[in-house]
């Protein structure tokens, strides 16, 4: 135990890591006294020792802000926690299930922020494609010299367009090919595979076939990679689709495209449009397939889309409006995404909604995975955060009846208006949707207002229909007092409560839900992610200590499967050179995606989720940070498996014996999945996109005592069949 109080003595006061002097002092008084305790003793004050010591730094005065702080106080803590070494058993009732879980517990959030869509999943190429950006010539450069001004004039045909009013017309003097044309920089450039094919298209009209369009890819340096001849042979006033396909000759991360002009004459041109052949499921005009398998390989029990604050837009104008996002492309109105400008320090100039993934898509994409449709819809309210705009209750009604139609369009059969248009747009059979949020992080009295009005009037036509209700953007405090309390009395359906926090609230909210009432309104966990510096900072990463806080507080919501039946991290992509909030579960950039740590937390969550929760206990008590355990169990009934989750958050492997009880006998081998890092600081890149990444063994099974040895800073998956 010298030796102990020693090493203990020399890691405080090492320059390694600044502890300040207080914590030394409290420590080694912790530690002298510890020695003379009994372990139960000792055990429970390790583990109150992380929370002390974060209401310390937050008591005192300036929170702080700086990742590394926080972080070295919960390492220490952890650490700290760690240096007296118990040997654990804990016990599992395999034939006492508490609770069903809800084959929608693992979902996912989808919402385009950060270059999420247009720029993200929707693998179209060409920004600004029909000039609609504020700026119409926004991604745009003039190649050449033009001969006179107004040989590109934007047009602007409102009256007989209002989706889609803008086309650019293009007069050519007798100009041959190289003399001028077009630059389309992409979203933050393009993406270019070599031998891939590119599927080019432009909607254009000319008075006479005298222009030709030779399309060009080009890399980094400028150096041509792949492109044709477009055969622009039609004349007369109505607008015609002409495609072109070609193979790229190399690969470039950050190519261009051009567009040459030849000929003599006036071409007008619209929704010029660049898509890779390989996206999902090869769907022309579709998405991008590595991002689209990253969400199918978590086999996720519902998607929400579209979000997140994008639903509310900055006022009602830029509201979500999902008719306007389903049917021809060319016909779907563009309008400016809210993170365009929402952080004046991440400012998007070049972000807007093309809608070329819209409803239609979404719901699709949510067949494509196997996960529930989740659309929520705009209440009413902009977002309260910015305008504030309320449409008067008197005026609700278009609002209502866009909920209303939105399942005749996913469920309706195809006599119907709405279920014509779907199955118009090639899918006579329904989406099956079940489930409907009404409003995002909406507060106060003038939601409850609205959302009655809604409720009443879906319910009335669609009794089956759950719906989910906000509890506004926090998950305590005197808003979502008032919002819990009144949509219990209102009996919703679904409470859809947010938690951006730091790694400690997701550590010490792990008994959040054990207390809830049983009966009454499910919880929707509908947005969270451990902020490793706080919320909307810049500096946030999502590192190892964040994954591990939010697989130790999913052990909670596991066993509450009967109050909780929904469950996503939020913000779901983001691209590396778009994006305006961190962190965000998978990263991308124009050719590659990676999977966070926090990713693989969810995916080991969703991949294993069991079908009802049977007790797992230490000395009688739900495992919940006791010496910085952390474990909930299930039993998959389908399979008839036992599923053991165990978080250890300290920094010293923990020997832990699982008993079983009420089984009669094991398979002879178990399988244990892990998902480590002795540094709580990693994090998985494009270079290192699997540096925290999930690694499998298999165990052999003796009896029903199970020894399992929790790495340090760990969350392993046992899961084993029942004889
Ligand atoms: O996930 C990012 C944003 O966080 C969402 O748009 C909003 O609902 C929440 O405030």
């Amino acid at each position: 135990m010298l030796k102990l109080r020693k090493k203990a003595y020399m890691q405080l006061s090492g320059n390694e890591i600044n502890i300040p002097f207080f914590f030394q002092r409290c420590w080694l008084i912790f530690i002298r006294t510890s020695v003379r305790c009994p372990v139960r003793v000792v055990s429970a004050g390790l583990a109150r020792m992380p929370l002390l010591i974060c209401r310390h730094i937050i008591n005192n005065g300036k929170e702080q802000s700086n990742m590394k702080r926080i972080t070295i106080s919960v390492l220490f803590a952890m650490t700290a926690c760690s240096w007296i070494h118990a040997q654990h058993t804990l016990t599992v009732k395999v034939n006492e299930p508490k609770a069903s879980i809800q084959p929608t517990m693992w979902g996912i959030f989808f919402e385009d922020i950060n270059l999420g869509a247009d720029g993200g999943l929707y693998a179209e190429l060409v920004k600004n494609r029909s000039f609609e950006f504020s700026k119409p010539m926004m991604g745009w450069t003039v190649l050449g010299k033009p001969l006179t001004e107004g040989d590109f004039t934007v047009l602007n045909r409102l009256q007989q367009n209002s989706a889609n009013p803008r086309f650019l017309r293009v007069t050519l003097h007798n100009n041959t090919k190289g003399s001028i044309g077009l630059n389309n920089e992409g979203f933050r450039g393009m993406g270019i595979k070599k031998d891939l094919r590119y599927d080019f298209s432009v909607l254009y009209r000319q008075t006479a076939a005298n222009v030709k369009m030779y399309i060009e890819l080009v890399n980094e340096k400028g150096e041509y990679i792949g492109g044709g001849a477009v055969a622009t042979s039609f004349s007369g006033a109505e607008w015609r689709k002409q495609t072109l396909s070609f193979n790229a000759t190399a690969a470039a991360m950050k190519a261009k495209m051009n567009i040459w002009f030849e000929g003599d004459g006036i071409i007008d041109l619209d929704m010029v449009s660049l898509f890779p052949e390989d996206t999902w499921k090869k769907r022309p005009g579709g998405m991008r397939a590595d991002m689209v398998q990253l969400l199918a390989d978590m086999k996720p029990g519902f998607i929400r889309f579209p979000g997140g604050c994008i639903v509310e837009g900055f006022d009602l104008s830029q509201r979500y409006q999902w008719k306007k996002t389903i049917g021809p492309i060319e016909e779907r109105q563009l309008i400016v995404n809210r993170w365009n400008f929402e952080f004046p320090h991440r400012a998007a100039p070049d972000y807007f909604q093309s809608f070329g993934l819209g409803f239609f898509e979404y719901f699709q994409l949510a067949e494509d995975i196997g996960a529930e449709p989740l659309p929520i819809l705009n209440c009413g309210m902009a977002c309260q955060f910015n305008s504030a705009e309320l449409v008067p209750l008197d005026q609700l009604d278009p609002y209502v009846q866009d909920a209303l139609d939105l399942v005749e369009f996913a469920n309706g059969d195809t006599s119907t208006k709405w279920g014509k248009i779907r199955a118009g747009m090639g899918h006579p059979a329904p989406f099956h949707l079940k489930l409907m949020g009404v409003g995002n992080e909406n507060w106060g009295p003038q939601y409850l207002e609205r959302l009655k009005i809604f409720t009443k009037a879906i319910k009335e036509k669609y009794p089956d229909v759950k719906l989910v209700n906000s509890s506004g953007t926090d998950p305590n405090g005197a808003r979502f007092d008032y919002l819990n309390t009144e949509l219990r009395s209102m009996n919703a359906d679904i409470i859809d409560e947010h938690y951006y926090r730091k790694p400690e609230w997701f550590f010490s909210n792990a008994k959040r839900y054990d207390n809830y009432p049983r009966t009454g309104s499910k919880i929707f966990g509908g947005e969270y992610a451990a902020q490793s510096d706080k919320t909307v900072s810049v500096d946030n990463k999502n590192c190892w200590l964040t994954a591990l806080s939010e697989a130790a507080f999913m052990t909670g919501l596991e066993r509450n499967a009967d109050v909780v039946s929904m469950a996503s991290y939020a913000p779901l992509f983001a691209h590396i050179d778009g994006w305006q909030w961190t962190p965000d579960l998978i990263w991308v950039n124009n050719l590659q995606s990676y999977g966070t740590p926090d990713y693989y937390v969810q995916k080991l969550y969703s991949l294993n989720k069991g079908t009802q929760v049977v007790p797992i206990t230490l000395n009688n008590e739900v495992v919940a940070g006791q010496d910085s355990l952390y474990a909930a169990a299930c039993i998959d009934a389908k399979t008839n498996e036992l599923i053991v989750k165990l978080v250890n958050a300290s920094a010293k492997e923990q020997t832990n014996t699982i008993s079983l009880e009420g089984v009669k006998k094991l398979a002879p081998q178990a399988s244990l999945t892990v998902l480590q890092s002795d540094n709580l600081y990693s994090i998985n890149s494009f270079d290192q996109p699997q540096k925290v990444a999930p690694k499998e063994s298999a165990m052999a099974i003796k009896g029903k005592k199970i020894n399992l040895v929790a790495a340090p800073y760990s969350f392993s998956v046992f899961k084993v069949k029942m004889m």
